[in-house]
Formats: C-alpha cells, sequence, structure tokens
C-alpha cells in the first residue's frame, strides 16, 4: 500500500512523498539524485515495505514538491526532510540518498545526527566539488539557460549507467530521460547551484555517532570507487559494498542487491534481529 504524504513549510509551500509499510516499523528515507524524482525508488521502496516504514520524497523542484525563491540549498532541502520525518511522528530513520541525496544525507547527518540510526550512502560523496567540477556545472547551468536543456539530459544521463547495461536496457535508460526531461529548467539550475555551494563533509564522518552504509558501482564515472573507498574508514562502522557492472544507478542496474544490502544495513542500524 501506497500512501502520499504532503507538508508545507515557508521555504517549502509543498513537499510531496510516498509512504510505504507500516507506520511503526523503523523507518527510512530515500533521498534521489539528479535529475530524478522519488520514482527512482520503484524496484527498492515497495520491497522493503514488508519490514521498513519507506519514506520516498520528490525533492523540493521535482514532480509536485516545491521551494520558495530561486535558489535552495542542500542544507535547506535537508531541513525539509526533517521536518518531513518529524511530521510522520519519526524521530530517527535510516537516510538514504543517492548522489545528489546522498548530499542531502550528509548535510542531514551534520544538522540533525540524533535523528539518523544510520546514513546510507549511495553512489555519492562527502567530498565537496573541485574547481573542475564546478566549471562543468556553471557550463550545463549556461547551457539549460540557452534552451539546452534536453541536449544536456541527452548528453548526461546514458554514461551514470555501466557500459553493459546500457546496451541490454535501453528501455530503462529512456525511462530515466523522460523522468530527467519532466525536470523544470529552474530546478535543474537550482540545485547545480546548490551543488556547486555545498561544502565537505568529511567531518560529518568522522564524527559520526550513527553507522555509515556505502555502496559504490566499480563503473561509476561519477562517484569512482578510487575517490569513494578513501572515505569509507572515516566513521567508526562502515558497511563497504562495491557492485561489479555497475555505474552509477544500482537501484535499476542491480535493485535485488541494492535491497538485500539496505535491509541488512537498516537491520543492524535499527538493532533488529531479523
Ligand atoms: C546525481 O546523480 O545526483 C548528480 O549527478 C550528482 C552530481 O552531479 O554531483
Amino acid at each position: 500500500m501506497e500512501k502520499r504524504i504532503l507538508i508545507t513549510t515557508a521555504k517549502f509551500p509543498k513537499l510531496v512523498a510516498r509512504q510505504y509499510g507500516h507506520p511503526q516499523a523503523p523507518a527510512i528515507i530515500l533521498l534521489h539524485g539528479f535529475p530524478a524524482d522519488g520514482g527512482l525508488w520503484r524496484e527498492v521502496a515497495p520491497v522493503l515495505a514488508d519490514a521498513f516504514n519507506v519514506i520516498v520524497p520528490d525533492l523540493p523542484g521535482v514532480g509536485e514538491s516545491t521551494f520558495a525563491g530561486d535558489e535552495v540549498s542542500i542544507e535547506e532541502i535537508a531541513t525539509g526532510m526533517a521536518m518531513l520525518l518529524k511530521d510522520q511522528g519519526i524521530e530517527k530513520a535510516v537516510i538514504g540518498g543517492h548522489s545528489m541525496g546522498g548530499y542531502i544525507g550528509f548535510a542531514f547527518g551534520e544538522l540533525f545526527p540524533e535523528m539518523v540510526s544510520g546514513l546510507s550512502v549511495i553512489h555519492s560523496s562527502a567530498k565537496a566539488d573541485d574547481e573542475e567540477k564546478k566549471a562543468g556545472r556553471r557550463k550545463a547551468i549556461e547551457l539549460i539557460r540557452k534552451g539546452g536543456r534536453e541536449a544536456f539530459i541527452n548528453a548526461m544521463l546514458p554514461p551514470l549507467f555501466a557500459d553493459g547495461f546500457r546496451s541490454s536496457h535501453p528501455e530503462v535508460i529512456e525511462t530515466q530521460r523522460k523522468q530527467a526531461i519532466e525536470v523544470a529548467d529552474q530546478t535543474l539550475i537550482a540545485f547545480y547551484t546548490a551543488m556547486i555551494n555545498r561544502s565537505e563533509r568529511l567531518n560529518t564522518l568522522s564524527h559520526a555517532t550513527f553507522p555509515v552504509q556505502w555502496v559504490i558501482g566499480a563503473d561509476d564515472k561519477l562517484a569512482p570507487p578510487e575517490k569513494v573507498l578513501q572515505q569509507t574508514s572515516l566513521a567508526n562502522v562502515n558497511f563497504v559494498s562495491v557492485y561489479k557492472n555497475c555505474g552509477h544507478m544500482s537501484m535499476l542496474e542491480h535493485p535485488h542487491q541494492l535491497v538485500q544490502d539496505i535491509r541488512q544495513f537498516a537491520t543492524y542500524a535499527n538493532g533488529l534481529n531479523r
């Protein structure tokens, strides 16, 4: 059973999420990446609902969710997510974030550590953008401003998947492409600006009082294993999985494995004995 949640805050006139599973079960919130919406978790969230209360928002600016003004920061989104959980009576949750969702997860861990039972970092990194990355994002913003949204999406999306998956599952890439093209220019620009401005959060890891899960794609060009693996011994407790034949999108490339790993981590994080 899927339930729709809607809250309103000063920054977020509409924050919409889907809820799966028993509301009293241990909670997991799954934050999608860029440029996607909550539908990214379609093969993961309903399956985890047998044992968990799974909350899947559309991040502000995506789907029905909105933000006030032209800009939104990673920290503001993390705060909106905390308000969403509190609205549901959830005091602690596993915060699962894919890529940009992971950046939000790190900010959440810094701002609201008492609400985190575990942080699941899925193809993401606690490092800030380097200058080259920022320059690339600024170029993309210019392209989008000049009406090049579709060209931008068409160029950035396919390389997120491992080569083998891309050739064997063109329909999955097409579904994601269609979803991405729905995201408004203003949101794409606001998200890229938020990512440029985000802080490095390696300290959040070294001071973490919660366990951290790392899901890494061996063929991920955006969050490559050689960069992310360096971060996987900073927190006290780290669950590390590296998937072979996987790019940046394990929730679509290897959903069964991902469900199994999140389940194991969330069970540990919640102190459950299943
Ligand atoms: C994502 O997958 O969320 C983004 O592409 C992350 C990024 O651009 O850093």
